[in-house]
């Protein structure tokens, strides 16, 4: 991967990111395409509509089901789902936390039941590089062992020494595959644990950063602590991660997020927000958040977001998009997604103009002043 800053203004980054199967402007926000597809979104509505550089995909689904192994015989992520952009996959252990029963971390691995059929699997560091061979995704992520906030100091403690040993496992043996002739064209990043503690954030960011990963992702966060607890454990975080590396903020976030990151020197997100939101009724717009069932929009003929330039908003209203979602019809889920996704696609893309050009300080004031009208 080849990675080079564009240009920096105060700690916000405008990058761009090299892969095998596409070029990444950043900052980036990368369209949560859990089980191989962007819900209600097929290939070409993403390459019409959307044109996301790089979506995410879930290692835990896809592993279940259909299995790694059919993926690599249909031609990994890009032939199987016919996107042909960058795909970046998430490890696993968090989906396994989130999803499975009975889920046992050992100094070994995590183990879980599937929340499809109940069968027993083990996830060790190895492991899920091997399943995210298969996939052949862009960026794979290392396993890593998660704590739910709020925990005990000994807890988050072995969380971090956890993953930093997980992580030195896995860049030793990514790289050794490598070697062999696997996954040369993939690459991988670690992912930074420590709750919102700081000295934990430094010890853990200290260890990995020192380690030979393409990129660092600070994970563990927008778990329920409060916004301004994220933003200030990112701010802290970032001054231990090298400027010469992507840096991935997971899990993130609302658009106000996204911003309140980019600030901080975040290139990279990654959230269901926009997607499943959409599907609830929540459209975001450049004047903040509009529920779609509201009866003011029963005859409105305006677009979602009048300065908007999507696909959606060029052609439908208010009154009908209303209508579809109170119909649950399935076009509306379509639209809706569409939508969202472009609103925060054109929010990144804004927001890197702002730093080429120097004035992300004054496009931040006039984010959240939009708001306030
Ligand atoms: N997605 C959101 N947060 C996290 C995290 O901390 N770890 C992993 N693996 N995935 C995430
Ligand atoms: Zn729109």
């Amino acid at each position: 991967m080849q990675f080079q800053i564009d240009k920096t203004d105060g700690k916000a980054r405008a990058c761009t990111i090299k892969t095998a199967h596409s070029t990444i402007q950043t900052p980036v926000f990368m369209p949560v395409g859990t089980v191989g597809a962007v819900k209600s979104l097929d290939a070409t509505d993403l390459a019409t509509f959307i044109k996301p550089e790089i979506i995410l995909a879930n290692t835990y689904h896809m592993y279940l089901r259909p299995g790694d192994n059919v993926v690599a015989k249909m031609g990994k992520l890009h032939g199987f789902t016919k996107y042909p952009k960058s795909f970046l996959t998430d490890s696993g252990g968090f989906q396994a936390f989130s999803l499975s029963d009975n889920v046992k971390i050992d100094e070994g691995g995590i183990t879980f039941r599937s929340h499809l059929d109940g069968s027993k699997h083990y996830f060790t560091p190895k492991k899920v590089i091997d399943i995210q061979h298969n996939l052949g995704s862009d960026i794979m992520m290392i396993l890593d062992d998660l704590v739910a906030l709020p925990a005990t100091q000994e807890r988050i403690a072995a969380s971090i020494d956890r993953t930093t040993r997980w992580a030195e496992e896995s860049i030793a043996y990514f790289r050794a595959r490598q070697k062999e002739g696997i996954g040369t064209e993939q690459n991988i990043f670690a992912i930074i644990q420590g709750g919102t503690d700081k000295a934990f954030r430094e010890k853990s960011a200290r260890e990995l950063c020192a380690l030979d990963y393409d990129g660092f992702a600070i994970g563990g966060l927008s778990v329920g602590e409060a916004n301004q607890d994220m933003y200030d454990t990112v701010e802290w975080t970032t001054q231990f991660m090298p400027t010469n590396k992507p840096r991935y903020l997971m899990g993130v976030g609302t658009p106000e997020d996204l911003v309140e990151n980019v600030y901080r020197g975040v290139d990279m997100f990654d959230c269901v927000m926009p997607t499943r939101n959409a599907r609830n009724g929540t459209l975001f717009t450049s004047f903040g958040k509009v529920n779609i069932k509201k009866a003011c929009y029963t005859t409105d003929t305006e677009p979602i977001d009048p300065e908007c330039n999507c696909m959606v908003c060029q052609t439908y209203s208010r009154s009908y998009l209303r209508h579809l979602f109170r119909a649950r019809e399935i076009t509306y889920f379509r639209l809706a997604t569409i939508h969202n996704l472009y609103y925060y696609l054109h929010l990144m893309k804004q927001m890197r103009e702002a730093v080429l050009e120097e004035r992300f300080e004054a496009f931040r004031t006039a984010f959240y002043k939009k708001r306030e009208q």
